[in-house]
């Protein structure tokens, strides 16, 4: 089987293809034969050196993939030959509440990820892929659709009517979008780039701010909500942003810490900002088999095509990574095996 490895760390994305003897397959496993893999924010940390957990030698990086089962162990039940499948963000994080333990596995950080012809996996570590998607399009489900899935509907609860504000046009915050509109939430999104946000105005964005243009663009946020807020934040931007989403917020509404595009160091939040009004500051941390299970069937139910920015094939893996990196993207970058 053929991998790439990533090389290089810094800010250069070098890979090297190697060929590697196939693994066997063990009772519970299945052989996948891999056919796209989608990128995610951490990936660039990874390769960056940035990335809190990742490991020190070079590894295969990505953590989502679709593929077919070509082989099953004895003793498989879930899975058959011929089932085109996803991977599941945390191998060990079948259902339930979050723990260490569930969580301390993922793909592509600190050990081998899926940027391969092929992958043996536990047969635990897999979900059946939306029949009404392509496989680039499928790919893209482990990581951001389910951690949009997460906040929206699980952390937060939200039900339809809610007005959720979605920070960036990245891949969770199109992936929000997408699943705010589907179930009929009130979506705002912000953008640093007018094309974007006319783009996001199309998939049905109630309402927009452009974030470079308007920096205190919480203030927007309160205006455009009669002065009271937004009832959720996906708060994507960290550091820069996350005082800003508190301001949005209405009394009494969440605000779902995903990640940092802005920074991950120290945000100045006052506990009178949360307090006055006794907002939900919480977090998540991608999502279980479970909920990407709940998100197949969904997309699958309410027709969501996920947006994909750009494909890219296995021995273009270097540009991928700078497409990403150049936040020039709308939605998801994908590279598709050869
Ligand atoms: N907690 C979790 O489990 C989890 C899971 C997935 C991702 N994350 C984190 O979530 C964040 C997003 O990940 P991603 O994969 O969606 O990233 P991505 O696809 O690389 O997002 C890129 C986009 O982010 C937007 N952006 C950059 N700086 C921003 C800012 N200051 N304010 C608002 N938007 C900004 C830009 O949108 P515009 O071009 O429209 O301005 C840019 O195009 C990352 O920090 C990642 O580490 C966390």
């Amino acid at each position: 089987m053929l991998v790439q490895t990533l090389a290089a760390r810094g800010n250069s994305y070098r890979f090297t293809p190697l060929e590697r003897p196939s693994k066997p397959v063990g009772a519970k496993d299945v052989r996948i034969a891999v056919r796209a893999a989608a990128l995610n924010f951490r990936d660039i940390q990874v390769a960056r050196g940035s990335y809190a957990h990742a490991a020190d030698q070079p590894i295969v990086p990505l953590s989502d993939a679709a593929g077919v089962v070509v082989e099953v162990g004895e003793q498989v039940g879930r899975l058959a030959i011929g089932d085109r499948v996803i991977t599941s963000f945390f191998p060990d994080w079948i259902d339930g509440l979050i723990s260490r333990k569930k969580t301390s596995a993922t793909h592509g950080a600190n050990s081998d990820g899926i940027l391969a012809t092929e992958l043996v996996l536990s047969e635990e570590a897999l979900v059946h892929a939306p029949k009404s998607l392509t496989d680039s399009e499928a790919a893209t489900l482990t990581c951001a659709g389910v951690t949009a899935w997460n906040a929206l509907f699980v952390q937060a609860g939200a039900k339809p009517g809610a007005r959720v504000l979605i920070l960036g046009t990245g891949g969770v915050a199109v992936w929000a979008l997408q699943l705010s509109v589907a179930a009929g939430l009130d979506p705002i999104i912000t953008s640093s780039s007018d094309a974007k946000i006319e783009a996001a105005r199309a998939m049905g964005a109630r309402a927009s701010v452009n974030y470079r243009t308007s920096p205190e663009w919480h203030n927007d946020i309160l205006r455009i909500t009669e002065g009271e807020g937004v009832d959720l934040v996906l708060e994507v931007g960290g550091e820069h942003t996350l005082p800003r989403s508190i301001a949005a917020t209405r009394p009494g509404g969440k605000i779902i810490v995903i990640g940092g595009l802005s920074g991950f160091g120290g945000a100045r939040i006052e506990p009178h900002s949360l307090i006055f009004g006794a907002k939900t500051l919480s977090a998540v941390q991608v999502g279980s088999r479970a909920m990407l299970q709940d998100l197949a069937s969904f997309v699958d139910q309410r027709g969501v095509k996920p947006v994909i920015a750009q494909e890219f094939t296995f021995f273009e893996a270097d540009r991928a990574y700078e497409f990403l990196a150049s936040g020039n993207a709308f939605g998801k970058v994908v590279i598709t095996m050869p």
